[in-house]
């Protein structure tokens, strides 16, 4: 599933992270880069220790705890301290995979990534190119997003982001391990959610709604790893 989710963060909120991002000092984006993909990648990021990076993480964090949309789609069960990364003067990310496993930096915690995160923090209009083109069955969608909108993705994908040829792109990204491993499961699982939110709109309180519900949390029993 690939899904879009619109204002994660508010005009303020972005703004406010631009501002402080801006200022930041941004290293080599290599550095969180696996064998593979190092090769592929040239960027640069806030390293995964700066206060601002952290502040901003957290900020983000919070804001997707309260996303129903988010938590519907995600069933997260750890999400990575989100890290930054910034594109200019032609800069790009060849064609991969992100790596399966992340160790949470100074923790022994490990995530599992089964879905990826872009929260884009500069306006389409700011740069040119920079698109994130995700390959599925389907073929390969392009992605570029107002500031403070987020793309999800199974993070099984290949995927690629394609020169920035003026301005800047800033953006947040991250890992989710989610609760269901299996990308078909959990979009099922999001359908059936989606289904069940608009009957109940529709027939509220409706023996039916009650009873899906009912199968719906019996199925997350079912799939869930916790
Ligand atoms: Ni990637």
């Amino acid at each position: 599933m690939l899904l879009k989710i619109p204002n994660v963060l508010s005009a303020e909120d972005v703004l406010q992270a631009r501002f402080q991002l801006d200022k930041a000092e941004w290293v080599d984006g290599k550095v969180t880069a696996g064998h593979q993909s190092a090769k592929a990648k040239n960027n640069q990021q806030i390293s995964q220790d700066h206060p601002v990076g952290r502040e901003l993480g957290d900020k983000i964090l919070r804001a997707l705890e309260k996303s129903p949309l988010f938590i519907a789609a995600a069933l997260p069960h750890k999400v990575f301290p989100p890290l930054f990364n910034r594109y200019e003067g032609g800069q790009s990310f060849g064609n991969h995979v992100d790596n399966a496993i992340r160790q949470i930096p100074h923790t022994p915690i490990q995530i599992r990534t089964d879905l990826s995160a872009t929260l884009f923090l500069s306006e389409p209009h700011e740069y040119e190119g920079g698109e994130l083109c995700i390959e599925d069955n389907y073929g390969v969608h392009s992605v570029k997003l107002p500031a403070g909108h987020m793309v999800l993705y199974p993070a099984s994908s290949l995927h690629h982001v394609k020169p920035v040829t003026r301005g800047a792109r800033v953006a947040s990204f991250f890992w989710i391990q989610s609760m269901i491993r299996d990308d078909s499961v959990r979009t099922m699982l999001f359908d059936l959610d989606l289904s069940i939110q608009s009957l109940n709109r529709d027939v509220p309180q409706h023996q039916a709604v009650i009873n899906l519900t009912g199968v719906y949390h019996n199925l997350l029993r079912r799939y869930a790893e916790v």
